[in-house]
């Protein structure tokens, strides 16, 4: 099963640019291409929140005529830019997201890996936060799932980074989810976005991975002085997850843009190893 996820998309209406300066649209439809120019076509698609800049519906409009030409499945959370409800209505017609008003909260049971969506937003704040109800409710959701392998993604990380202007703003109640997911050996992954960078930790018994923004990054930046967070434009990236029973998960990220290549490895005598 290959698993790909963007994330942080900041999608904005037609002609606008986020924060005066990013063409999110743009580089969110060269991402689309260079998901489509993929030797192999991804499973599923998780966008880990962030879809939209100031969650308009307009915003969501633009989005999905971005993401139509991608023909896999699409799972969509919420991150602090987004709207819940403006999010909800934009994608109507995904039957997996709950109805009610309540957390966009799911679980896709549909593949080989076990998708479970997690929703961190906290309505007004650039934080999220898994407060009991969600803690419980993933607790359940988990324990429901055996010993399938499972992957989790979610927009805020719940573990720390060391890039403090950031983690200020990243998932509270981690502890209380580290417990939990600590618990499950079959969880393969904890994804998430948010700090517009890649990311990787050992945490609560798995790998945590933050993905990086296929439009702006956050600048690197591990002085522990938390100051505010500030764009650099770094490549464009994303990530793709390819799962197999005898492997696992292994992650790969994949850059944006036009390269040079790909070449042959024209060996030359020199090498050690030169055959001929
Ligand atoms: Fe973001
Ligand atoms: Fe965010």
């Amino acid at each position: 099963m290959l698993i790909a996820q963007i994330t942080d998309l900041h999608i904005r209406p037609r002609g606008r640019l986020a924060y005066g300066r990013v063409d999110t649209n743009g580089m969110l439809e060269a991402c689309v291409a260079s998901i489509r120019a993929l030797p192999r076509q991804p499973d599923v698609l998780l966008i880990s929140g962030d879809l939209t800049d100031c969650g308009l519906a307009e915003e969501y409009a633009v989005l999905r005529e971005i993401l139509a030409p991608l023909t896999m499945p699409v799972y969509v959370i919420p991150g602090n830019h987004d709207r819940r409800e403006t999010l909800r209505a934009a994608f109507a017609d995904h039957g997996y997201l709950p109805n009610g008003g309540g957390y966009l909260n799911y679980v896709i049971d549909d593949h080989p890996v076990r998708l479970i969506g997690l929703d961190t937003v906290v309505a007004g704040e650039g934080f999220g936060e898994m407060d009991q109800a969600r803690l419980d409710w993933l607790a359940t959701t988990l324990a429901a799932g055996g010993a399938r392998p499972t992957v989790i993604f979610m927009h805020h990380p719940p573990f720390i980074t060391g890039i403090a202007s950031m983690d200020a703003i990243n998932c509270r109640g981690g502890d209380g989810l580290a417990a939990i997911v600590d618990r499950f050996a079959n969880v393969e992954r904890v994804l998430a976005g948010h700090h517009h960078r890649p990311v990787q930790i050992r945490w609560a018994g798995t790998i945590g991975m933050v993905a990086p923004s296929p439009a702006h990054q956050v600048m690197l930046d591990l002085d522990g002085v938390e100051a505010d967070a500030k764009i650099k434009m770094e490549p464009p990236a994303y990530c793709l997850h390819q799962w197999t029973p005898e492997t696992g998960t292994i992650s790969h990220q994949c850059y944006v843009g036009t390269f040079d290549g790909p070449w042959p490895f024209t060996l030359d005598p020199d090498y050690p190893a030169y055959k001929g």
